[in-house]
């Protein structure tokens, strides 16, 4: 049955009571209504999940809520700075690096994470480390050309 968890989200402790084989994603989207982060495929192919968990991407569809207690997760509602958009979603909205943008979420999430943890150092790099989120529009050069812009 339900039971009652508590998960730390974009800096605010939130009390939920799920099912135990809630995933990270349902709760987020169904329970939390942080419907920035997508559902594409809900089996780990698409990366439209992508969130931060202690500073680590994960897809949110693989990994249940109940595990995720006791560590800091981050959803793209939690990345721009009040008023400041995070200089990832700056360069995407420069950079012209979504259409539909279905999948941005989890780009962004994806690129940050890609250029905090050093893998953004040449496109082939990064397109190598983005290849799990997946854009059905296309715009993976523009994708790649605003992750290595905010690499620097
Ligand atoms: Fe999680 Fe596609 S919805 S990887």
């Amino acid at each position: 049955g339900a039971s009652p968890m508590q998960l730390r989200i974009n800096g605010q402790v939130k009390n939920l009571t799920l099912e135990p084989r809630t995933t990270l994603l349902d709760a987020l989207r169904e329970y939390l209504d942080l419907t920035g982060t997508k559902k594409g495929c809900d089996h780990g192919q698409c990366g439209a999940c992508t969130v931060h968990v202690d500073g680590q991407r994960i897809n949110a569809c693989l990994t249940l809520a109940v595990m995720n207690q006791g560590k800091e997760i981050t959803t793209i509602e939690g990345l721009a700075k009040g008023d400041a958009l995070h200089p990832m979603q700056e360069a995407f909205i420069k950079h012209d690096g979504f259409q539909c943008g279905y999948c941005t979420p989890g780009q962004i999430m994806s690129g940050v994470a890609c250029v905090k943890e050093g893998h953004a150092t040449t496109d082939g790099q990064t397109r190598e480390w983005m290849s799990g989120n997946i854009c059905r529009c296309g715009a993976y050069p523009n994708i790649v050309a605003a992750v290595r812009e905010v690499a620097g």
